[in-house]
């Protein structure tokens, strides 16, 4: 399968997200990644529901939606009502994570794991099979532009080792500090879905920033 890009439009330009959303729909872009973050799980604050429902309306992709926030089981319906398609919970905040896995397939979505750069592969092992897709961190998450944090490399191997192992079919996403200087070794490592920010957002161009990533 061709890696996939999934620009986070948490570094867009909000006061025209529309436009974002237009420039997204027609690069090469295949996800929208949407950053949901409540000041509790990390410290900064983005958006929700309504602001999810009104790009909705525009986007043509499917939504990623990773959710940066404690309790995240009560919310899962309203996700699904706003558009998200995938939803992806943190490992460290989710005590029943079997049974936040399947509300999310329940309310009709795919259901993503996301790991802190701290946090091991191995506890993974008795969900994996049931998961949809496996979200790296490869900053500590709660803002856009941090560096990459290097052990990444090393954690999709084992991912991909598990995955397979367990005869999974999760996908392997990477998140923070991605850029052309590191996609392709995350790609050779296993890596199927990149996520960046800034590296598309700041860039002159991001339409032309987008198809770069694509062809790495
Ligand atoms: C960070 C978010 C990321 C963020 C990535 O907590 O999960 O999705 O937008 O931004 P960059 O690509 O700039 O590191
Ligand atoms: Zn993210």
């Amino acid at each position: 399968m061709a890696h996939l890009i999934a620009p986070s439009i948490l570094s867009s330009d909000f006061a025209n997200l529309q436009q974002e959303v237009e420039m997204i729909n027609n690069s090469e872009a295949d996800w929208f990644h949407i950053d949901v973050m409540d000041g509790v799980f990390v410290s900064n604050l983005t958006f929700g529901m309504p602001v999810i429902k009104a790009i909705k309306r525009y986007a043509e992709k499917p939504f990623d939606v990773h959710l940066m926030i404690v309790e995240p089981d009560k919310f899962i319906d309203d996700f699904a009502d706003a558009g998200a398609d995938i939803l992806t919970v943190h490992y460290e905040v989710c005590p029943h994570l079997h049974r936040s896995i399947q509300q999310i397939k329940a309310a009709g979505m795919k259901a993503g794991v996301s790991l802190n750069p701290h946090t091991n592969i191995c506890l993974l092992e008795d969900v994996i099979a049931d998961l949809d897709l496996v979200l790296i961190m490869s900053v500590n998450p709660g803002f856009g532009g941090q560096s990459f944090i290097e052990n990444t490399y090393q954690k999709v191997k084992e991912l991909k080792k598990l995955i397979k192992s367990k005869g999974s079919k999760a996908l392997i996403e990477i998140d923070g500090g991605v850029s052309s200087a590191n996609a392709r070794k995350l790609i050779d490592c296993g890596a199927d879905v990149l996520v960046a920010g800034s590296f598309i957002f700041k860039s002159e161009d991001p339409s032309k920033t987008i198809s770069e990533l694509k062809a790495v």
